[in-house]
């Protein structure tokens, strides 16, 4: 596999792209605006400075990997590619509508891959028209940094199509986790809950946002505490993923809990609308209750 096209210009998608061209693949990245185009491709140069600054990147290797890189709003472009990643926001009608115009563009041996993290990958699968090539290829953020990703088959997926995804996350660098086709799949299935649990904690009053965060940074020797982690990861999302879970297993285990809502309600949706469990218009962020 030398081609990789890539759908989504976004988070996840300049990520995968910015991950890709490092380890050597030459890839189209495709967006349907113009703008969301440039952003993507400036922030992978962004990306790419602060591994140089580290240095963990070389000038001549940050040059070379964007020499692979090139960006089209058409989809033709994806003729060629051996696998398409598609990373555009998490609405079924959004995937569906791409898959469709796919049809006509990709090979019938190119492979699709969807990077997302909640729609079955069985049903994608269906809708694709290509059942037997498709498979989930679910990265985490910062997906340069990040070294999982999680390998989700779906029923119809082939087992030709499944060695070719492990062999393209080795080839990134990563370390594949295979699940089933479940609701969260593996991290969001356990991590999810878990940050939920600690919204419940902090409502019940059995402790402040500062102690739950020291006790599990320091008592479980989690690198983050699980509510700084709630806000870095945006509480519309985590909330997005609990409802996702709550609605497909239907145990109360995992409702989400009534301050989630209530902040998202608010807008209090953490690190990036300023305000979450933490402020974050002072340095260091404070407790904001
Ligand atoms: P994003 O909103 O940052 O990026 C989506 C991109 O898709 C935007 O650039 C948008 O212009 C583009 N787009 C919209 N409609 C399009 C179309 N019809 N054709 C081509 N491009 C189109 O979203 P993000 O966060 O990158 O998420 C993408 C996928 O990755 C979702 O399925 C999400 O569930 C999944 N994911 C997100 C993670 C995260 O931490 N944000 C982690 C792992 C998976």
């Amino acid at each position: 596999m030398r081609k990789i096209g890539i759908i989504g210009a976004g988070l996840m998608g300049n990520g995968i792209a910015h991950a890709a061209v490092i380890s050597g693949f030459d890839v189209v990245l495709v967006d349907a605006f113009e703008a969301a185009l440039g952003k993507g491709l400036a922030a992978i140069e962004k990306n790419m400075d602060r591994q140089l600054a580290k240095g963990s990147l070389k000038e001549e290797e940050k040059a070379a990997a964007l020499g692979r890189l090139t960006s089209s709003t058409d989809y033709h472009v994806l003729k060629g590619t051996e696998i398409v990643i598609e990373a555009v926001p998490e609405k079924l009608e959004i995937k569906e509508s791409i898959y469709k115009e796919l049809k006509d563009v990709l090979a019938p041996e190119t492979i699709l891959a969807s990077n997302t993290s909640s729609i079955s990958i069985t049903h994608l699968a269906a809708l694709s028209g290509r059942p037997e090539k498709f498979i989930g290829l679910h990265f985490f953020n910062p997906v340069p940094m990040m070294k999982l990703v999680e390998i989700i088959r779906g029923l119809a997926t082939s087992d030709e199509t499944y060695k070719a995804a492990a062999d393209l996350a080795g080839r990134l660098n990563k370390t594949a986790a295979t699940a089933q086709d479940a609701p969260g799949f593996i991290v969001n299935r356990l991590l999810c809950p878990m940050l939920n649990e600690a919204i419940f904690a902090l409502a019940e009053g059995i402790a402040d946002a500062a102690s739950i965060d020291d006790a599990m940074r320091l008592g479980a020797n989690h690198p983050m505490g699980p509510l700084t982690l709630a806000d870095f990861i945006g509480l519309d999302t985590l909330l997005a993923i609990m409802r996702v879970l709550h609605a497909q297993l239907g145990e109360d285990k995992y409702r989400p809990a009534p301050l989630l809502v209530k902040y998202v309600n608010a807008g209090w949706l953490g690190r990036k609308s300023g305000r979450g469990f933490y402020d974050y218009s002072v340095t260091p962020p404070k407790p904001a209750r």
